[in-house]
């Protein structure tokens, strides 16, 4: 039975008070945060995690370690197997990470962007470090509030018409879809390559949130065709401006329904 404890801590979207309260009592709990510095543009949320650590935890005494991401190879054509790749290259630095910086008995931690559930690999490449038996720990998971919830909260508005259903998903995967498909109640993410663009249906509306829960929160909302390009434009120009930008949407058919 393993004595090393391990925490992965939903930590919100970029505003400080949407940790909960359980999230700032694990984060207490923790004597080694692990940071995974992704490079160059998002310095941005590595800040943010030390600066919630400063703020929340009590006794000074922990210590932050931080890890280069490995880069993804541009080279592996697919992009199953490129991510496939990348997991398990973060499953060796992890397994290094956990043997060598935590000692027996002690609790380290990563703090998720938003909740660790939703597009985010922490959990997959820990099951990973898990499967190769090189180290063992217990695993806690502590829930974070998500980009979707804060992108409904800012807009004031509730995901689903009554009774009905949401589907959450990526620009990639909208991409790939046929385009003429009906979309209600879709929420997108990691969308790079601004998706809506390529969709004629004129009845759909957009509730747009970048940056959100931040003191740069960009909110757009409407009738798709009216503020595709405007939404385009603020893209690129808050892009530039910070260096790095997150967005997430909401397409819907009929707003008051
Ligand atoms: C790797 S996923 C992480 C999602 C995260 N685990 C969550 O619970 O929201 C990154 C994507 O989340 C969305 N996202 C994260 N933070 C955001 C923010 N502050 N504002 C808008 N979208 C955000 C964007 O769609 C971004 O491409």
């Amino acid at each position: 039975m393993s004595t090393r404890a391990l925490l992965i801590i939903g930590i919100g979207v970029g505003h400080p008070e949407q940790l909960t309260i359980q999230a700032i009592e694990a984060m207490n709990r923790a004597d080694v945060f692990f940071v995974m510095d992704k490079g160059g543009d998002k310095q941005a949320l590595v800040e943010f995690r030390k600066q919630v650590c400063e703020r929340y935890i009590r006794a000074q005494t922990y210590r932050v370690v931080e890890v280069a991401d490995p880069p993804r190879d541009p080279t592996i054509a697919s992009y199953g197997a490129r991510v496939e790749a990348w997991h398990a290259q973060r499953a060796d630095s992890y397994a290094r990470l956990i043997r060598e910086e935590l000692a027996e008995g002690q609790c380290g931690a990563f703090l998720v962007w938003g909740d660790p559930s939703l597009y985010d690999s922490t959990l997959r490449i820990l099951d990973q470090v898990t499967a190769r038996g090189s180290v063992a720990f217990e695993l806690e998971v502590i829930p974070g509030i998500t980009s979707v919830q804060a992108l409904a909260a800012s807009h004031r508005i509730a995901l689903n018409h009554i009774g009905g259903p949401v589907h959450v998903t990526t620009g990639r995967q909208l991409r790939s879809q046929d385009t003429t498909a009906q979309l209600d109640n879709v929420v997108v993410m990691l969308d790079g390559e601004c998706s809506w663009k390529q969709l004629g249906d004129p009845e759909l509306f957009i509730y747009w949130g970048a940056y959100l829960g931040t003191a740069h929160e960009l909110l757009v909302s409407g009738r798709l065709r009216d503020c595709a390009e405007r939404i385009e434009q603020l893209r690129s120009e808050a892009r530039a401006r910070h260096g790095w930008i997150m967005d997430t949407y909401l397409l819907r058919k009929d707003p008051a329904a």
